[in-house]
């Protein structure tokens, strides 16, 4: 459908992307918000409030809902209620996607609306916008890249200034990059759900979340970083998926870059996210993965996407993809409290605090550091690229 009225806008959540999102639209004069629905209502905000979402359901003006309020409940409800009822949706909410991705996107079909998540992977970064045009080109054979500012922040605090992961997380939530419950960005279950939107996009088909293998940053230590300073490496926590024959390669985990990987650089909270084409190599976009108006502006430009005529998803695609890690192999760093039987047939060299191991397939050391954790709770390990 392309528009030749202002498009009308339900914003739901005015929280730190909604209230920019706001911002951004009391510029415009080709969209306006009809309307938000907000526990909250920052200063400033001169559009009605409503109390239910069945007034936003039955106004047959609004065209559009934009959901910014998080979390999976309401926002399933409403935003399957908004599809049923034939508005376009247009969400930051990567659960919500990843979890109700094949009845999400099949509904957005089935009612000719528009389904766009621009904002809920790569937070200001065109990323899934590029992906699905490299996608509908050629073949994707490889995704990889840092995908969590706030595990980027920390790990780049802790190589820069040699202090604690305590220290490091503390000044990620003075900053505003880490939550007060910052537990999903640090177990990798936030950088697994965008993993598994791209995926999703990037080969056609919809990954099972807990089938992609994941280890988090919660364990690193000011040791880990010294020694890897030493080796001459730096700690980043990277998300790969990769096409293989009749499956995928899925799985998140710290990994130890070397100088002249363009990764070991990223400072801050950046985000650098890379796509590989089969014929056209790789591609990577560099940005604002998280904050206010880099959010809102993906956000934007969904709606200037729908505007100029978008009314599907990224794709349509929703064959199960099978995820098998286990060729994916390669050396790992180990730190643990001391040496099983697993670990001892599988000893490359001894560092000062740590072993290297010779390479193992993801699916096997994961395995085992979950099953280690049973009995040394800060085993940490690292992958060596
Ligand atoms: N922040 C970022 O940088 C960023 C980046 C990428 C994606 N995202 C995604 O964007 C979404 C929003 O994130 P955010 O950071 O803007 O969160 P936020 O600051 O917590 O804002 C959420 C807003 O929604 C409101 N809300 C929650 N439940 C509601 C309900 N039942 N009815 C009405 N209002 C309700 C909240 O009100 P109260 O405050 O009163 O609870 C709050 O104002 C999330 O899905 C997030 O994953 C955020």
């Amino acid at each position: 459908m392309k528009y030749n009225k202002p498009m009308r806008i339900a914003l739901l959540g005015l929280g730190t992307v909604g209230y920019g999102v706001y911002e951004f639209l009391q510029k415009r004069s080709d969209m306006e918000v009809a309307c938000a629905m907000s526990l909250v209502v920052p200063d400033g905000v001169t559009c009605p409030i409503v109390k239910s979402i069945d007034e936003i359901l039955s106004d047959e003006s609004i065209d559009t809902v934009v959901e910014v309020i998080g979390g999976l409940h309401p926002a399933y409800e409403w935003v399957k209620g908004a599809l049923s009822a034939g508005k376009n949706v247009i969400t930051a909410n990567k659960l919500l996607i990843a979890r109700h991705y094949s009845e999400l996107v099949a509904l957005s079909k089935e009612r000719g609306v528009a389904l766009r998540c621009t904002a809920a992977a790569g937070g200001g970064i065109p990323w899934l916008t590029s992906l699905k045009r490299c996608a509908e080109q050629e073949p994707v054979i490889r995704i990889s890249g840092i995908m969590n500012g706030t595990t980027n922040f920390i790990l780049d605090t802790m190589h820069r200034t040699g202090g604690s992961f305590a220290d490091a997380l503390k000044e990620a939530q003075r900053l505003g990059y880490a939550e007060a419950n910052p537990a999903d960005d640090l177990n990798g279950a936030d950088i697994r759900r965008k993993l598994v939107i791209s995926s999703n996009i990037a080969y056609g088909g919809v990954v099972n979340e807990d089938d992609v293998a994941v280890e988090g940053i919660e364990h690193i230590q000011d040791v880990d970083i010294a020694a890897f300073k030493r080796m001459g490496r730096v700690c980043k926590l990277i998300a790969a998926s990769r096409k293989l024959d009749g499956c995928i390669a899925a799985y998140i985990e710290p990994s130890l870059v070397p100088p002249s990987m363009p990764e070991s650089a990223i400072p801050d909270n950046y985000n650098l996210i890379s796509l590989t084409g089969q014929h056209i190599g790789k591609q990577s976009f560099y940005g604002q993965g998280a904050g206010r108006y880099p959010t809102a502006y993906n956000v934007l430009q969904d709606c200037v996407d729908v505007l100029g005529g978008v009314d599907c998803f990224y794709t349509d695609r929703l064959e199960p993809l099978r995820v098998d890690n286990s060729s994916v192999e390669r050396p790992y760093y180990v730190r643990t409290n001391g040496v099983d039987k697993w670990l001892q047939a599988r000893i490359d060299k001894m560092l000062d605090c740590g072993i290297m191991t010779k390479a193992v397939s993801v699916t096997e050391i994961h395995a085992w550091a979950k099953e280690r954790r049973k009995t040394d709770s800060s085993c940490f390990i690292a992958s060596l690229r």
